[in-house]
């Protein structure tokens, strides 16, 4: 029998990489329905290697509307959801939260119930009904900002600070509220900063290699000094196959991979691969510290033991293979980062940089 996935959001980043390993590297007989509003974030190119493969099917749609949700789970009735789809940037939160909030807490609410109504469906005389299991794709930006010492555990007090990360919080309550109160098999998984292929330009790596292969200033917010715990994408996208399959109903999983590493170690490590294999002239003479962004969480860093305890989850990408493999993607990919900064993406960056 075929198993059905189905993924919103699987045109932006992660959900791409996670559709294009299920469907690539996974022998079983199975199907992914993506749906996805394809917002500046959501790029079919993304997908192209899927392309004449019958086992994805690509749903342009909003997962805030009800009637489209309601008729996909009719339809094709999915074993497993898993809820990428949002608004994923903290400046553009900064900038208009609305959209946040409507996407990142309307739209999950949206899928939750539409999730319950077919769990809650009775199996037809004889049939079988595997039932559904409902994994929401949180981030560890819900547990703020961590001093010097110390890690976020899944009892890590929620403290978001961005709009971003509050209508993630959000979400995340109401899909734990959908297990508490009516049983709805629920994950929520809490990963730490995503890097590889396919990331949009707006987050640091990304925007950081395209400045600098333009010979254009590296923005970076106040002293550099901040922390983020980095994973390559497809350790992450293992580990939600693993709690789809394995994770305990009800339950929270933090991913992460002990990784810590300043913007500036960032910035810097940049720069010199492209010094070394593009541009000679490229040096750190182009990183421009500019104003702070508000509210700006100091440090993250995950304490992934559970995970790996009860899962056996453990990362298997190290930084500095994982850096230079994503590096190396996106040089051999410029017509799809010059496809992606042309148009919208110009006033995006006037807009958010423009008076730093
Ligand atoms: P992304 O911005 O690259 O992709 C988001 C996708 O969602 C896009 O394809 C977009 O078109 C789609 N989308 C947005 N609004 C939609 C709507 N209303 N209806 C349907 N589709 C819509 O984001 P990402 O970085 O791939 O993040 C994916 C998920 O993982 C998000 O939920 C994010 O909070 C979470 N997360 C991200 C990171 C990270 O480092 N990027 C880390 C932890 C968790
Ligand atoms: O921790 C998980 C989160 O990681 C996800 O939930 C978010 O969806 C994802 O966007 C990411 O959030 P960050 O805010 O940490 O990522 P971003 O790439 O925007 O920024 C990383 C760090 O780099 C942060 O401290 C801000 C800094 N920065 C970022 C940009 C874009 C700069 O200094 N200059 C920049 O131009």
């Amino acid at each position: 029998m075929t198993t059905t996935y189905l993924v919103t959001g699987g045109a932006g980043f992660i959900g791409s990489n996670f559709v294009l390993g299920l469907l690539q590297n996974r022998k079983r007989d199975i199907r992914v329905v993506n749906l996805d509003k394809l917002t500046y974030a959501g790029n079919l190119a993304n997908l192209g290697a899927l392309e004449g493969d019958e086992r994805h099917i690509f749903v342009q749609a909003d997962i805030c509307d009800r009637e489209v949700v309601a008729a996909l789970f009719e339809r094709w009735q999915p074993r497993y959801v898993v809820n990428f789809a949002a608004e994923s940037h903290v400046d553009r939160s900064i900038e208009d939260p609305d959209v946040f909030v409507r996407t990142n807490v309307g739209g999950t609410v949206t899928l939750l119930q539409a999730a319950k109504q077919a769990w809650e469906q009775p199996a037809e005389p004889l049939g079988y009904r595997p039932g559904v299991r409902f994994l929401q794709v949180s981030t560890d930006e819900v547990y703020g900002s961590l001093g010097a010492e110390g890690f976020f555990t899944e009892d890590t007090p929620l403290d978001p600070h961005s709009p971003y990360s509050a209508s993630k919080a959000a979400a995340d309550l109401l899909a734990q509220a959908f297990f508490d109160t009516y049983r709805l098999p629920v994950n929520i998984t809490r990963c730490s900063n995503n890097y590889g292929p396919f990331q949009f330009p707006e987050k640091l790596i990304p925007l950081m290699l395209n400045n600098a292969l333009q010979h254009q200033p590296l923005p970076v917010y106040g002293d550099g000094l901040q922390v983020r715990d980095w994973l390559y994408v497809e350790d992450h996208c293992r580990a939600i196959e693993l709690v789809l399959e394995h994770g305990v109903a009800g339950e929270v999983y933090n991913i992460g991979g002990h990784n810590e590493r300043t913007n500036l170690q960032i910035v810097q490590a940049i720069l010199a691969y492209v010094a070394k294999n593009v541009d000679k002239v490229v040096d750190d003479g182009l990183i421009t510290h500019v104003t702070d962004r508000k509210g700006h969480d100091r440090r993250y860093g995950i304490d992934p033991r559970k995970i790996g305890e009860a899962l056996g989850w453990q990362p298997q990408t190290a930084f500095e293979q994982g850096i230079v493999r994503t590096l190396d993607w996106y040089l051999a990919h410029q017509d799809w980062l010059a496809d992606v900064t042309s148009g919208a993406y110009l006033s995006y960056y006037q807009k958010i940089y423009g008076d730093r």
